[in-house]
């Protein structure tokens, strides 16, 4: 080769690395984590917690933006909004994929699991692994589970049978399970957005709600509710969610890393659930603005023998092996 056909040669190669590195060090791979609670949450904690240990092994090429407090999307647009391409991770509750998939309504089912050990064993096993890719055909991927807890029950009246809640206003998140369950008992559910639900409790719109220890301490429900009932009716857990066109993209390397820093944000963040699910529940007896009520088992066995029939209306929709399996967990 000439002389000058090496130099023209080296300039070129000189000038394609340096474009290459000023590329990949001035924009790195943007993860958009949109979420609707407080940060001092379980899912606030895990997703803080996978920021930082991608900051740490990954900083650079990748960096993750938390959002908190439907600051950037609620959870009704969240899902919308990732199929577009504007935000690459979320954790909406379980009750909130309807458009997506039926199957995991499975987790709306009144009185299904008996404790969240049940819950973990359900997800972990061979049904909640398969549910993980339920709304893969809509081009959402479950990367994991993560636990917020079992709801209770707050009204503005005490409530400690079913006929208590007749004719009431409950905000629910956008379930038809849900909703059957509250129609169960004769109660008018309202599907709400979760930013609207303190307004809706503060100005009497809403008579209760039914959420985790935790999101009620949080978002100060128990300031406005003067009864909870300790009903451990149901679950809200969450599914974290990518879509499957920014996953599959991703490089494989940083894929498997971000995959290990989800796995262990999540374990972290269920850690919280357990601690807030008890830590959380206190603060508020101890504020005395919230009477926490216990059922008796005769009251409860009233609860669960109006509200176990809704599996049967969703039995098809959501599979009767599934519902068998979730059984099985507890
Ligand atoms: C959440 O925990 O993400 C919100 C739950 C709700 O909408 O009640």
């Amino acid at each position: 080769m000439s002389k000058s056909k090496v130099l023209l040669v080296s300039m070129v190669v000189v000038a394609a690395l340096v474009v290459s590195a000023s590329v990949s060090m001035a924009s790195p791979i943007v993860i958009k984590f949109s979420h609707v609670v407080a940060e001092n949450t379980p899912k606030g904690q895990m997703a803080n917690k996978f920021k930082q240990l991608v900051d740490e092994r990954l900083g650079g090429k990748v960096l993750v933006e938390v959002f908190p407090n439907s600051q950037l999307f609620g959870d009704k647009k969240v899902l919308e909004a990732m199929l577009l391409g504007d935000v690459q991770m979320a954790a909406p509750s379980l009750s909130k994929f309807k458009k997506y998939t039926k199957s995991l309504q499975i987790f709306d089912l009144p009185f299904l699991f008996k404790d969240m050990k049940a819950v973990e064993k359900f997800q972990k096993g061979p049904v909640g692994q398969k549910l993980l890719m339920a709304t893969k055909k809509k081009g959402l991927i479950g990367l994991g589970y993560l636990h917020n807890g079992l709801k209770q029950l707050s009204s503005n009246e005490p409530l400690r049978v079913p006929a208590d809640a007749k004719g009431k206003k409950f905000r629910i998140m956008s379930s038809d399970v849900l909703a059957a369950q509250f129609e169960a008992v004769g109660a008018l559910p309202l599907k709400k957005p979760f930013s609207e639900v303190f307004t809706l409790l503060q100005t009497n719109a809403i008579d209760g709600q039914e959420n985790t220890w935790s999101n009620i301490y949080s978002k100060k429900f128990y300031e406005v509710q003067p009864f909870i009932t300790e009903s451990n009716h149901g679950v809200l857990d969450y599914l974290v969610v990518t879509s499957a066109e920014f996953w599959m993209g991703l490089d494989e390397g940083i894929r498997a890393k971000l995959k290990t820093a989800l796995d262990e944000a999540i374990a972290f963040g269920n850690k919280v659930a357990a601690e807030k699910a008890i830590s959380d529940r206190q603060k508020i007896i101890d504020s005395g603005r919230s009477k926490v009520l216990q059922l008796t088992d005769a009251e409860r066995q009233q609860w669960v023998n109006v509200m176990k029939p809704v599996w049967k209306k969703f039995e098809d929709q959501i599979g009767k092996d599934y519902i068998e399996a979730a059984v099985k967990s507890n």
